[in-house]
């Protein structure tokens, strides 16, 4: 705009000095207007010059400043990009078309135990031969390879090698591991579970069958052998009840929103009942029953409690033949302490940490006699765990056995006084 001005004003110039010249034809004014002429050319050029600088300046200034915003968002992409693959919580490496380690997350290194493996050569993977196979194999075949391996005989893990092409140039390969050992081994747990399941229903089931088959088809069965087939299945149709209800309190508290019903409670009011119910079955054989008990109120679930307590106080009448049941309960400044302890058959020190497993049973013989099923002291320490307490065992073979519970009380508060 300013230069068509001046352009403009230079033309209006030079027409006014020619025909100045041409009708006047005055040499002096002439002069002038060129002088004037030449003033206002140098004016224009530097004016223009100094124009043209600033707006250069200006230009280079918004050139800088956008070059500064690209790159202060490159850098905070980069720090976004390294934080996810540091926090992805899964083992990241890349490897570029040269067979060139070049990005290696700490979860990968730890996984497989590398201090530092920047820059070095993919071979340097060899050290875990299978993961080594895996990634080398999906590189020289450029195809995604998926594969689940074993690591140090202990860790299950799953491998994704995945080639990347940029434009159908291979550009290099990710690989991403996720260690699978914790989903692997509860997988093989619930598969356990579920045989351990089947067979111990099948037994009692097999029985009732095979009686009430005999039963129903032969006439000549003597009356005391009916009756005595009708006692079995009876009995077998009872530890199925059992067994179905361990099972269900089991998957109950096997959900992830499980929650006890906790409320302040007495816990020597809970251990009177349960030694009342139990005083029968002491008394059938013979044992001393006896308690020593001071009384605390605190939050706990009573009526989960109260089958920790049956199912303990039960045990240890079923596997003591003679001698004496006690349970005391003491608190101390953090917790209730409960003792059942009797003088039966006792559990090898090689035993003892098995007896908490589903299923386990000592002596499976003694065990189905008294009716169990093996999932009393599962339940038992599940309860307790999800209580925040622990439950331990000190036993001595053919002495006796005495299963100690320790109680949080502080969380909530507790008092002496009853509830
Ligand atoms: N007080 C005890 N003295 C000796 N052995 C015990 C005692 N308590 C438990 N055991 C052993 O631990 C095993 C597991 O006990 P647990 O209570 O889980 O199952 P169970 O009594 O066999 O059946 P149930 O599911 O009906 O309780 C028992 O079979 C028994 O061998
Ligand atoms: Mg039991």
């Amino acid at each position: 705009m300013k230069k068509n001005r001046d352009l403009f004003l230079i033309a209006l110039i030079y027409i006014v000095i020619a025909v100045t010249h041409i009708i006047v034809a005055m040499p002096l004014i002439t002069g002038l207007l060129i002088i004037a002429l030449g003033a206002f050319h140098s004016l224009t050029y530097i004016g223009s010059t100094f124009r043209a600088r600033k707006e250069q300046e200006r230009e280079k200034r918004e050139l800088l400043k956008s070059l500064n915003r690209s790159e202060a968002r490159t850098s905070e992409t980069k720090t976004q990009f390294y934080s996810l693959i540091e926090e992805l919580g899964s083992g990241v490496l890349f490897i570029d078309a040269w067979n060139t380690i070049q990005l290696a997350n700490k979860e990968f290194l730890e996984m497989f135990d590398y201090e530092d493996i920047l820059k070095t050569p993919m071979s340097f993977l060899s050290r875990h031969e299978k993961l080594y196979e895996v990634v080398k194999s999906a590189i020289q075949e450029k195809k995604r390879i998926r594969s689940q391996i074993l690591i140090n005989d202990t860790s299950i893990m799953d491998v994704i090698v995945t080639p990347v092409f940029d434009s159908g140039v291979y550009y290099g390969s990710l690989i991403l591991v996720h260690d699978i050992t914790a989903l692997k081994t509860a997988e093989q747990f619930q598969k356990q579970f579920t045989a351990d399941v089947s067979h111990e229903l099948k037994t009692p089931l097999s029985a009732i069958k095979g009686l009430s088959e005999i039963l129903t088809r032969d006439d000549n069965v003597e009356e005391a052998r009916q009756k005595e087939f009708l006692s079995i299945i009876k009995n077998e149709a009872s530890r199925l009840e059992i067994i179905i209800n361990d099972l269900l309190i089991i998957s109950k508290m096997d959900r992830l929103d499980y929650e006890l019903k906790k409320e302040a409670a007495s816990i020597e009011h809970l251990i009177n009942e349960t030694f009342e119910i139990m005083k029968p079955l002491a008394e059938e054989k013979n044992l001393n029953l006896s308690k020593d008990i001071e009384p605390c109120t605190f939050h706990f679930d009573p009526s989960k409690f109260r089958q920790v307590l049956i199912n303990l106080i039960k045990n240890a009448i079923n596997y003591t033949d003679s001698g004496y049941v006690r349970i005391t309960g003491h608190r101390t400044s953090t917790h209730y302490i409960i003792n059942v302890i009797d003088t039966g058959i006792g559990i090898e020190q090689a035993k003892q940490a098995m007896i908490f497993k589903r299923f386990y049973r000592v002596d499976d013989a003694r065990s189905r006699d008294t009716g169990g099923s093996g999932l009393g002291l599962s339940i038992i320490k599940n309860v307790v765990k999800k209580h925040g307490g622990t439950i331990k065992l000190e036993s001595a073979l053919n002495k006796g056995s005495r299963f100690t519970i320790a109680l949080p009380i502080q969380s909530q508060g507790a008092s002496n006084h009853e509830a």
